[in-house]
């Protein structure tokens, strides 16, 4: 995580916003922006995390996947700058763009290969830094977002992923968009500019409360997995009006929900690893849990996971 924090009275100095505003429609009172730190840097410090926990050598690594919209250039992938900073000199590295489905897409894509035969042992990153993407003029999205990364290592086993479903609906991408540079050449005599994320909040929001209950309930169903055996449900942290109305809908507990984003606002691919991390360094996650992870996000894209942990 980014080391500067910035809270809701931060931003009520430079938008037209209040705490109370923000905290009551999100849950989110505080969140950690970039200054010094690169998406990269971020994500190799969640990847070295990472790999110490898991006791790999980046050596081990064969394959590296980041989720992210936000890398540092557009070329490189963040995943290859990744692998030189770590020295995982035998995987092969690229990222995959799912906005804040990001992270949860890339780690079944590599449960993919290794269910396969192609792969062992792998490291999934989801990163993003949208602070830079933000308009910070408009205060109905800049509110919302901050930095972050986190990471997991997946490794050949029996536990660990047990199913998962993946969507996109394409028709409806302008609901939560970003150009990456406005259209500016030699012949139209523009220089090209760089492009904000635009968000239709009312949209995503109604999208994400019907969505995701229906995948969970999908992954559920498909894998034999009563709803009652579900200790956790580690759901993107975009805001916690939306997670409520999931848990609703699924007539499940609050308590199943852990939520983070009162301390780190909507870092999205970044949201579901770095929840996970932390319930794990807390001692949450036993072994043969049964927990479901759910990502929602631009595309539209979602999709649900079910762990044995
Ligand atoms: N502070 C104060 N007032 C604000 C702010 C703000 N930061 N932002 C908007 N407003 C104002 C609007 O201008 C509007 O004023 P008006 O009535 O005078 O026109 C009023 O608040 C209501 O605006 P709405 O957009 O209708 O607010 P809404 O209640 O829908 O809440 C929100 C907005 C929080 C974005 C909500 O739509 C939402 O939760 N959407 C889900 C989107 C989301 O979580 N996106 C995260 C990124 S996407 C992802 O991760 C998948």
């Amino acid at each position: 995580m980014p080391v500067q924090m910035v809270t809701n009275d931060d931003l009520a100095r430079v938008v037209d916003t209040s705490d109370e505003w923000i905290a009551e429609r999100t849950g989110i009172r505080q969140r950690r922006i970039a200054v010094e730190e690169s998406a990269s840097h971020m994500a190799s410090e969640a990847a070295r995390r990472a790999l110490e926990n898991a006791g790999v050598e980046p050596e081990a690594l064969d394959l590296i996947l980041v989720g992210t919209t936000s890398a540092d250039h557009c070329f490189p992938s963040a995943a290859c700058e990744v692998q030189g900073e770590l020295g995982a000199i035998h995987a092969v590295a690229f990222d995959i763009s799912a906005a804040c489905s990001g992270f949860l897409f890339a780690m079944n894509n590599l449960q993919a290969f290794i269910r396969a035969g192609i792969y062992r042992t792998g490291l999934v990153i989801g990163v993003d830094c949208l602070s830079k993407l933000i308009d910070w003029k408009d205060r109905s999205t800049c509110v919302l977002f901050g930095d972050g990364a986190g990471a997991v290592v997946l490794q050949a086993s029996d536990k660990g992923i047990q199913h998962s479903v993946m969507r996109s609906d394409g028709s409806k991408w302008q609901v939560l968009s970003c150009v990456s540079r406005t259209n500016g050449n030699l012949l139209n005599g523009r220089m090209p500019e760089p492009g904000y994320l635009y968000m239709n909040g009312q949209e995503v929001f109604k999208f994400a409360v019907k969505k995701v209950p229906e995948c969970i309930n999908q992954v559920l169903e498909e894998s034999g997995t009563d709803i009652e055996e579900i200790k956790y449900f580690i759901l993107h942290q975009a805001n916690y009006r939306i997670i409520e109305s999931v848990a609703k809908r699924l007539k499940q507990p609050m308590d199943k929900f852990p939520m983070n984003m009162e301390y780190y606002g909507n870092t999205s691919a970044a949201t579901i690893p770095v929840l996970l991390d932390e319930m794990n360094r807390e001692g949450k996650l036993n072994s043969e849990d049964k927990i479901v992870l759910s990502g929602f996000g631009a595309g539209l894209t979602w999709g649900a996971t079910l762990l044995e942990w």
